[in-house]
């Protein structure tokens, strides 16, 4: 009986999908990560994508200057894939540890994609390499062709692309991040977990498109993949209440400028880092699992990465939490994602 619970006490979170960005909005807004989560992978879509080793190793210790006192926060950074990527320098980043994966943006899918992949067969030496080395491949899993309809791109990519993929490369260590679609739900449920698992948004388990459309249309609910209908939302939220160990905690927190996210073209994004860990708290007391809190937060993500599980817990109590209305930078704001709103849950003695 959950509305009973008020007090949860799990192992220290980690988030397998973030975006920090570089300079005054790294600074501003890495300590909202750091506050809830011990370590964080790093997307290496900057403006100037992180593309090697001494860029990726450059990236990190401006994470870590911008974190001030916590020390205790581990960046695991990601290598950006392109036609010229080299598998030497995969190698040497992932026996380095300067890497813990790389990442795979079709062309022209997202935020900075304009480098990313055209054709999958462009990458078919580096992926020869990841999977000898275990070195883990994270996509985003979006079909990109202009008479594929936007709603339809990821159940496409899995068909037309990862499919395949997953047949020429069987033991490619794969995360298909921030899933949005029962399709999907059913593809990688039937995987097996030490190849192929995914990452799950708080914003796809709160929402569907009519949040985004109905009453107005809300650009700061815009991101990619696009909010889907309701039938994909509750496969998403029933597919994470059952505890299956393929699913795990990735925010895609992806701050914006105001004036970005408010301009003609709005650049898709959701920048949750400062209400992720208790909007999915919310789900799964909605969905009257917290027994699968754990393992979705701390558990099923080490387990993929072959990484220790933290041993430090944190305490979440029924206390209500005002989340941050904006944060400035310069002249412009950032708003977050559930501004101004208050949550039901809190992070115990903190701030
Ligand atoms: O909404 C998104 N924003 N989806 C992505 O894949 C990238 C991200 C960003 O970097 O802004
Ligand atoms: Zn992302």
């Amino acid at each position: 009986m959950s509305k009973f619970i008020k007090k949860i006490i799990i192992k220290k979170p980690d988030d397998w999908h973030v975006h920090l960005r570089d300079n005054e909005v790294l600074r501003k807004v890495v300590k909202y990560t750091g506050k809830f989560y011990k370590r964080a992978v790093i997307m290496p879509n900057l403006d100037n994508p992180i593309t090697n080793c001494s860029k990726g190793i450059a990236y990190r210790s401006r994470i870590l200057k911008s974190m001030h006192l916590n020390y205790q926060f581990q960046p695991l950074m990601t290598c950006y894939l392109t036609n010229l990527t080299i598998p030497k320098e995969l190698e040497i980043g992932f026996s380095n540890k300067i890497f813990i994966a790389a990442k795979f943006y079709p062309n022209y899918s997202t935020t900075n994609s304009k480098t990313g992949i055209k054709k999958i067969s462009d990458l078919t030496s580096v992926l020869e390499c990841m999977e000898k080395i275990g070195m883990p491949l994270l996509i985003h899993g979006e079909e990109m062709h202009k008479n594929i309809d936007i709603y339809d791109r990821e159940a496409k990519f899995i068909e037309k692309t990862l499919d395949p993929l997953r047949k020429k490369f069987p033991k490619l260590k794969i995360v298909l991040e921030h899933i949005t679609t029962k399709e999907s739900v059913e593809y990688i449920k039937k995987s097996d977990f030490n190849y192929l698992s995914a990452t799950i948004t708080p914003h796809h388990l709160m929402l569907n498109r009519n949040d985004m459309f109905c009453g107005g249309m809300k650009p700061y609910l815009y991101c990619l993949p696009v909010l889907k209908k309701n039938t994909h939302q509750m496969a998403l939220r029933k597919a994470i209440s059952k505890g299956d160990k393929h699913f795990f905690l990735g925010s895609d927190t992806a701050p914006h400028l105001h004036k970005n996210k408010i301009n003609l073209l709005s650049c898709a994004g959701i920048f949750n880092a400062p209400s992720s860990l208790l909007s999915y708290v919310k789900v799964f007391e909605e969905m009257n699992a917290l027994k699968h809190l754990q393992s979705f937060c701390s558990e099923n993500g080490p387990k993929f990465y072959n990484m220790p599980i933290n041993q430090e817990t944190i305490t979440i109590v029924k206390k209500p939490f005002k989340i941050i209305e904006k944060i400035n930078i310069g002249k412009d704001i950032i708003i977050p994602f559930l501004s101004g709103e208050t949550l039901n849950w809190s992070l115990e003695n903190k701030y």
